[in-house]
């Protein structure tokens, strides 16, 4: 949280109350006049005074000293049901399965392989010179925004060593959608400490799931990945003929949409009858959308997780959420065709300049009814517990600071939610919005499948998700198996509501953080 850095000096325990209400009510014996208008006064102001006072957060805190446990109504087994239930407010980190805890730090990769890829990542403060003619302040990695692209063969371990150069807040990289062990998640106060200015941090997990992810900052975030602290992961399929692909990472750069950092076009020369598959990122705070000009195309990912049983798709564009990503796959006509990105940015298939660009089409894709159904790998009605995440916005202070802030089932950060669970369980959550704005919900660490929207049930293909859309209005039913223990933000990738309060956390019975937000380090994960 932003604020926590602001605070300094408090602490949790700190009585607010009894000190406040002692230094204002010692004149009021002598004067009674004046007494009666500070009574009013105070009346008044009191509750305000009180609800501003009560909303400081103290520094360095824990998130899992935050909030409250959601357990889902179900007590969690053994003795960390017992605890976890007792704990009102605080103290709740770290219940333990059999009196012991396992800290974040200590969950990393297993596997022993050595890495397939291992590489050196320097972020740095820079000056990124924009085709618009505009520079930039921004931060980049090793020379370039986005970063370099990395790819891996699925199967292989991955190393990644990052460098601070000069980022005076500090830095982190967080490996949105893969489902990486907790203590390679990057997410700086929960994971890990964000890497100082000189200092470095080698992440190492295995590529499990082929697909199209990306990786970015998760210390001050929302300035940092808007700024350049980003770049695209690519895990290429171990088995199966190999496919011509691309990525394309859409960004806005001081409000103009470049693909790759680069140009608002990218040209990729391929023959007619190749078929490419084109992988869209979109790294911004907002929604966009993608459709193709000049063939028809199959929607052959999302997320990451392949669609099974894609069908051909024409005059329908393909929502991408905000952290979220499409594979679109195209068999390039003798005309060349265009993929593109919100229609302020496209990729050119073909030899020539392709066909000129089309207006998005009228009617979106739903991912609720595409593709064909196929086994989940667990039972989702078998859940052994139900949460609710229901977003909301009210007026309030956050931090002292007042403001219309987000609300998680009807309160406000640091009030929110601390959603328990216990490694093996189905888990389900109702996502719900009625706050005004559409909010692109992202959990750390695993995938969860859409059940239904709005109560229509799902037909397709299962719709896996890291990053999911949920608009106004609208309430999603999702399932996730528990299966990677640690304790994972869950969160609007719209990045700045993050720092406005629509951050929960996901946090397995046992596991404990030896990390806190704010302090000396300065961890701010939003
Ligand atoms: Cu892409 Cu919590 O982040
Ligand atoms: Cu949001």
């Amino acid at each position: 949280m932003r604020g926590a850095r602001r605070t300094a000096g408090r602490r949790p325990g700190d009585d607010r109350r009894t000190g406040r209400r002692a230094g204002r009510l010692n004149p009021v014996a002598a004067r009674w006049r004046p007494a009666v208008a500070l009574l009013a006064t105070l009346a008044l102001l009191g509750p305000v005074g009180w609800l501003w006072w009560s909303s400081l957060l103290p520094t360095p805190y824990a998130v899992t000293d935050m909030g409250h446990v959601d357990d889902g109504g179900v007590p969690l087994p053994g003795p960390a049901g017992h605890h976890a239930g007792a704990a009102a407010h605080g103290g709740h980190g770290g219940q333990a399965v059999g009196g012991r805890t396992v800290g974040v730090d200590t969950l990393r990769e297993t596997s022993t392989a050595p890495p397939a890829v291992s590489l050196t990542l320097t972020a740095r403060r820079d000056r990124i010179a924009l085709p618009t003619g505009r520079v930039l302040d921004g931060y980049t990695l090793n020379g370039t925004s986005p970063g370099p692209l990395i790819r891996v063969r699925q199967g292989d371990v991955l190393q990644v060593r990052l460098v601070n150069a000069d980022v005076a807040e500090g830095v982190t990289l967080h490996w949105h959608g893969v489902d990486v062990p907790n203590g390679d998640d990057g997410t700086a106060g929960v994971t890990q400490d964000a890497v100082p200015p000189g200092g470095e941090f080698v992440y190492r997990f295995l590529a499990r799931d082929a697909g199209t992810y990306w990786y970015h900052s998760h210390q001050v975030a929302d300035s940092q990945v808007q700024r350049g602290l980003y770049g695209a992961l690519v895990v290429e399929p171990r088995d199966g003929p190999p496919v011509r692909d691309v990525v394309a990472t859409a960004h806005l750069y001081d409000g103009a949409r470049l693909l790759d950092g680069r140009s608002p076009t990218l040209a990729v020369p391929a023959a007619p009858g190749e078929r490419v598959r084109v992988r869209v990122v979109n790294t911004d705070n907002g929604p966009t959308s993608a459709w193709v000009t000049g063939a028809p195309f199959r929607l052959v990912a999302i997320d990451g997780t392949d669609v099974h049983g894609p069908s051909p798709v024409e005059g329908r564009s393909v929502p991408v959420t905000a952290g979220g990503r499409a594979d679109l796959e195209v068999t390039v006509p003798p005309g060349g065709a265009r993929v593109e990105i919100g229609g302020n940015a496209a990729v050119v298939l073909g030899a020539g300049p392709g066909p000129p660009p089309s207006p998005r089409p009228e009617q979106a894709l739903d991912p609720l009814g595409y593709g064909t159904p196929a086994p989940l790998g667990f039972d989702p009605a078998a859940a052994a517990r139900t949460f609710g995440y229901a977003i909301g916005r009210r007026p309030g202070f956050l931090d002292g600071v007042p403001g219309l802030w987000w609300t998680v089932n009807g309160r406000m950060w640091p009030d929110v939610p601390m959603f328990m669970v216990a490694e093996g369980e189905v888990v389900r959550m109702r996502i719900s919005n009625d706050s005004g704005e559409v909010h692109p919900m992202h959990l750390h660490g695993h995938h969860a499948v859409v059940l239904s929207r709005d109560g229509v049930p799902s037909t397709g293909s299962p719709w896996w998700v890291d990053s999911l859309d949920v608009a106004d209005g609208e309430s999603y039913e999702v399932a996730l198996l528990a299966d990677n223990p640690g304790v994972w933000m869950d969160h609007c990738h719209n990045l700045t509501h993050p720092s406005e309060g629509l951050v929960a956390h996901l946090m397995y019975a046992g596991v404990s953080t030896p990390y806190r937000v704010g302090g000396p380090v300065g961890n701010d994960p939003e």
